[in-house]
């Protein structure tokens, strides 16, 4: 795989094209450009270097909730900012998220292009034009959609990623490859994915993981269908966010929720023995959830009763049932509802507890 490689996405707003290149951060701030970025606060330098004018975000989960909107909204205005304005984000997806529903609510609309800064915000969150942002203890519960009017992927800044921002990064990739089926998750492994590869290497994961979200983005943009399975992991996910305070990062609390869906569908009589690939994922997951060495602190008060009220509240469950991604018995993902009731409440309490009692005691997976 060539470390540069350029394709376009459709969306109701037109289309916008991404580049995966490395060096194009560097190219692209020695241009001098005429915008105004908000930025992670670990490239604020850069910008004041190039002197562009930019927000500096701490990225943290706090940063996207509806609360801090006001202030960035205010800091763009005394910037400058008008409606013909470029907004630029530059960081990972906290940054993303910020910038996406500031573009898409400042005057009512700016134009946007976005630099991900981290191998989720490349592999994953980069093209499909939503934003998700925080209320009180809600996690990602308002949003809009969005498209950036160009995306620049750059796989040098992943020199600079520690061992659970990568292995973030490279279960979103693992989780939308799966999703995509299994051609799709044959191309991901032939990249022989793991947290050690050189940046060629993680720009093949990027482009094979962003063709894979090509996909299902161009087929259902505003999330009504075929794009729902990409929540595969994300409603266990969101509840472990939540229950640990944010100290479980998005990416990987994912790789846990994606290990209870195995574990519920498992629970309920499924039996994947005819298709090895579910359980070449599921180590695949465990061997990157095993790059987080503080994950078994990070998850300390978590318990499946407390999980399971966060997990009940997801925004996803309609009135009649809960609604959660599985893994079938053909091996393919897809969108299961459970009645609310005890027989359900038992099974979901009893995945998550399995999960949790596994992370616990298991400390010494083999590396990814
Ligand atoms: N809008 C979407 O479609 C979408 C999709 C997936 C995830 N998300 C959201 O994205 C957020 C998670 O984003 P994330 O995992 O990309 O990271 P992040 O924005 O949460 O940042 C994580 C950490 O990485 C640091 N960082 C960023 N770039 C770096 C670099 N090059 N080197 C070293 N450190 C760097 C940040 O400063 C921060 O400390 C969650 O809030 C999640 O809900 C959004
Ligand atoms: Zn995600």
């Amino acid at each position: 795989m060539s470390a540069s490689s350029k394709f376009s996405v459709s969306s109701s707003t037109g289309s916008y094209d991404v580049e995966i290149a490395s060096g194009l951060y560097r190219q692209f701030m020695a241009q001098g450009q005429k915008l105004i970025a908000i930025c992670d606060e670990r490239f604020a330098g850069d910008f004041e270097k190039a002197g562009v004018k930019a927000i500096a975000l701490k990225s943290e989960e706090t940063v996207k909730s509806l609360d801090a909107i006001p202030a960035v909204i205010t800091q763009l205005r005394k910037l400058g900012t008008t409606r013909d304005t470029l907004l630029l984000a530059v960081g990972g997806g906290i940054v993303q998220d910020v910038s996406a529903f500031c573009a898409a609510i400042y005057m009512r609309g700016l134009e946007w292009m976005y630099m991900p800064t981290t191998l989720l915000g490349m592999a994953d969150s980069c093209i499909g034009g939503k934003s998700s942002i925080n209320v009180g203890e809600y996690k990602n519960i308002v949003g809009t959609f969005n498209p950036p009017r160009r995306v620049l992927i750059d796989p040098a800044f992943t020199k600079t990623l520690n061992a659970e921002q990568i292995a973030a990064g490279m279960i979103e990739a693992a989780k939308i490859c799966y999703c995509r089926g299994l051609d799709s998750w044959n191309a991901y492994m032939a990249n022989n994915p793991s947290a050690t590869m050189s940046e060629a290497g993680f720009a093949g994961v990027v482009a094979t993981s962003l063709a894979a979200k090509k996909w299902f983005i161009e087929t259902d943009e505003f999330d009504k269908g075929e794009r729902l399975l990409l929540n595969f992991g994300h409603t266990f996910g969101h509840a472990i966010e939540g229950a640990s305070q944010f100290r479980v990062s998005h990416g990987i609390a994912v790789g846990v929720g994606m290990l209870c869906a195995l574990e519920l569908e498992q629970r309920m009589g499924t039996k994947y023995d005819a298709k090895p690939h579910v359980a070449m994922m599921r180590k695949h997951i465990e061997a990157l959830l095993a790059l987080v060495t503080d994950l078994p602190a990070s998850l300390e008060g978590v318990t499946a009763p407390g999980l399971f009220d966060r997990f009940s509240s997801d925004k996803k469950h309609k009135a009649d049932g809960y609604r959660v991604v599985v893994v079938a018995a053909d091996g393919n993902v897809q969108l299961k509802a459970l009645p609310k009731n005890d027989e359900s409440r038992t099974h979901l309490t009893a995945a998550m507890e399995q999960v949790l009692t596994t992370i616990r005691t298991k400390t010494n997976c083999a590396a990814a």
